[in-house]
């Protein structure tokens, strides 16, 4: 029997992190107002309510609301005109979805390395992997954390491409005072289970064109338009519609946002203190005019020189059985089944790095806890640096 829970010693941590969604008695009440309303679908004022407030709340003109993160990426990218013969440049350390979007769309995703430091899309490998076919660039906040959006906004003019804002994991996150979603041409939301603000499902499109609006409004409504009649369907659209149920829990969710926000900020600067006392772990950075990550995730990089070259998924396992869930997160996009053959030469050293050995995330659900709370992730990983021969004489 050793010292690490791993090999039957004691666990750091008995208890569980809290739930999330959290369980709020206001989502049972803005639900009965949809029934009592009898409107469930399109046309209530949950929906009208919701997609004003949500633009208003993320600093920009316009919000379609909508049935997922992914199908609001495809509205974005075919509001802002990207189809077929057009490429567009995404991360690879991302969710399939950033890139999924851009094959549905018609158009060639072409990956790009991301930056050591922050996880978050490199301008400068994206700058190096412009065509003249390049029409887009999608650069994501990963787990929350603002992208470098000077840079990509600079690309965007100095090439005339159009720049969508990737926010499913960066509600409430701000780039040099404006929140994410309005800055770029267009930002997309997912509001999936574990998202920040969620509906279970859902997604939603901000911008500040009139014409993206426009555009991405009747695509998601089977081709109609605002002004037009139930059977007048003028362009291509699908049924990506939004429910009356959905707003209501989103508008909860917006309210409940602001203290959950402000207990993830607090936990998440007192952790990412007492990380620095643990060799080999170091948070995702912030570069200048990242004023706020969201913290969907807290991403944190590994550096397994400093464990005796322990590997990063050894790791994780002893900090599971210790009491702490992490996730080693995504395979590079390029390697996944969808795209493997086309990509098969693909090398991003970056992002296989983070991907296979140099990251893992916690969850923002953790960061809704107490001190002690981070304090037992902080020690646990301790415990596990400081035992670390224990796991490497297997
Ligand atoms: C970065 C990123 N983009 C897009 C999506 C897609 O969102 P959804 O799951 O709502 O389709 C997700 C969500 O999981 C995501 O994390």
């Amino acid at each position: 029997m050793g010292k690490l829970a791993i090999n039957g010693g004691p666990k750091v941590r008995q208890k569980p992190f809290p739930p999330w969604p959290p369980k709020d008695p206001g989502f049972k009440e803005r639900l009965g107002e949809v029934i009592d309303s009898g409107v469930w679908g399109m046309g209530g004022e949950m929906q009208r309510e919701f997609v004003r407030t949500f633009a208003e709340w993320c600093g920009a003109t316009y919000c379609v609301a909508c049935t997922s993160g992914t199908t609001a990426l495809e509205l974005a990218l075919r509001a802002c005109g990207i189809g077929p013969g057009d490429e567009v440049i995404v991360p690879a350390y991302t969710f399939i979805a950033t890139a999924s979007s851009v094959v549905s769309a018609g158009a060639k995703a072409v990956f790009a390395d991301i930056d050591a430091a922050t996880l978050n899309l490199d301008p400068r490998a994206t700058e190096a992997a412009i065509t003249e076919r390049t029409a887009a660039i999608i650069p994501v906040h990963i787990g929350g954390m603002p992208a470098d959006m000077d840079a990509f906004l600079a690309l965007g003019e100095k090439h005339g491409l159009k720049i969508i804002e990737d926010c499913a994991q960066a509600h409430g996150a701000e780039y040099r005072g404006k929140r994410v979603g309005s800055i770029g041409d267009a930002g997309c939301f997912s509001f999936q289970s574990s998202k920040n603000i969620t509906s279970g499902e859902g997604g939603a499109v901000t911008t500040s064109d009139p014409e993206i609006h426009a555009r991405a409004w009747s695509a998601h409504n089977v081709g109609r338009v605002p002004e037009g009649r139930w059977y007048d369907h003028r362009v291509l659209g699908w049924n990506w519609r939004i429910t009356e149920f959905q707003c209501a829990v989103l508008l909860r969710g917006l309210e409940l946002w602001d203290e959950q926000d402000a207990r993830r900020q607090v936990n998440a600067a007192y952790l990412r203190e007492r990380l620095e006392d643990v060799p080999g772990i170091e948070a995702q950075a912030f570069i200048e005019g990242a004023d706020k990550s969201a913290y969907h995730l807290l991403v944190l990089r590994y550096a397994e020189e400093a464990f005796d070259g322990l590997d990063r998924d050894r790791f994780i396992a002893a900090l599971d059985a210790e009491g702490i869930p992490t996730w080693r997160g995504y395979n590079p996009l390029y390697r996944e089944g969808l795209f493997a053959e086309e990509y098969g030469s693909l090398h991003l050293p970056v992002t296989e790095h983070a991907c296979e050995r140099g990251s893992f995330w916690l969850g923002q659900h953790m960061l809704l806890g107490e001190r002690e709370d981070m304090d037992d992730i902080a020690d646990a990983m301790l415990k596990v640096w400081k035992n670390r021969e224990e796991l490497l004489d297997e």
